[in-house]
């Protein structure tokens, strides 16, 4: 089995006019093809952990090694494009850009060929499709339904075949017919390519679908399944 990510003694607090100390002690280590969920209470957390564990905050304390790389410093968003696809709890998606621009954008960031013959674009049609989107690849995302928000977020997380996807409530905002389709989507997606897939959810047949899941409680993560 080969270690793809690492968390070593995480402790995280924010220091605003009410400190809070959200996570105490945290390790955690995940192996490639791995699909874990993380449960928890609103505000215990499980935002905060993502973003660490996906490297786009820095823990107080701690270190994460992703794919065998120390993740503070300068090289960390190079690394974090290559190998990291997120799906955000607010979707993050560019408003006024179309559909299929969003979908492009962390091959963009990587510098890649988005021509209508590379493989980024292809790839990008092709997610689209994937999650039922082939009909409004040209129109900006402020016009989609937040189900199908998710479901461009889901496409975008996986353009730039990431090894890692993280998720934030991937179905938090769903009805039950998006909720099933993007969650076979995710399972099936890191499953079928060996990805690792982290996601944070309410939904317990999501959790179930995972092979391991964890809940974090009072800044302290633990295993219940
Ligand atoms: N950038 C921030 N600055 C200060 N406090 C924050 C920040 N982000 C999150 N928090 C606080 O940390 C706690 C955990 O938040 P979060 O990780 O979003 O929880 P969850 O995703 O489980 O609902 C909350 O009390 C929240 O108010
Ligand atoms: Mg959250």
């Amino acid at each position: 089995m080969t270690l793809i990510l690492s968390a070593k003694n995480i402790h995280m607090a924010y220091c605003g006019v009410k400190p809070v100390e959200v996570i105490k002690d945290l390790s955690l280590e995940v192996f490639k093809g791995e699909t874990i969920a993380i449960t928890g209470k609103s505000g215990s957390g499980k935002s905060t952990l993502l973003n660490i564990l996906g490297t786009l905050e820095n823990p107080t304390s701690g270190k994460v090694t992703l794919c065998g790389y120390d993740t503070q410093g300068s090289a960390s968003s190079a690394l974090r494009n290559k190998h990291i696809g997120f799906i955000f709890q607010s979707f993050h998606l560019l408003d006024d850009f179309s559909l299929l621009d969003n979908v492009l954008m962390p091959a963009k960031i990587g510098r890649k060929q988005v021509s209508t013959t590379s493989e980024s674009y292809k790839r990008a049609l092709f997610l689209l499709e994937e999650v039922g989107l082939a009909e409004q690849i040209h129109c900006p995302t402020k016009i989609l339904s937040g189900g199908e928000k998710q479901r461009a977020c889901l496409a975008r997380a996986l353009c730039n075949d990431p090894d890692l996807i993280f998720a934030d409530e991937p179905t938090g905002n769903l009805d039950s017919v998006n909720t099933e389709l993007v969650a076979s989507l995710l399972i099936n997606t890191a499953k079928q390519n060996q990805k690792t897939l982290i996601l944070v959810t309410h939904d317990e047949d999501l959790a179930k679908m995972c092979d391991k899941t964890f809940h974090l409680k009072d800044g302290f993560l633990h295993r219940i399944r």
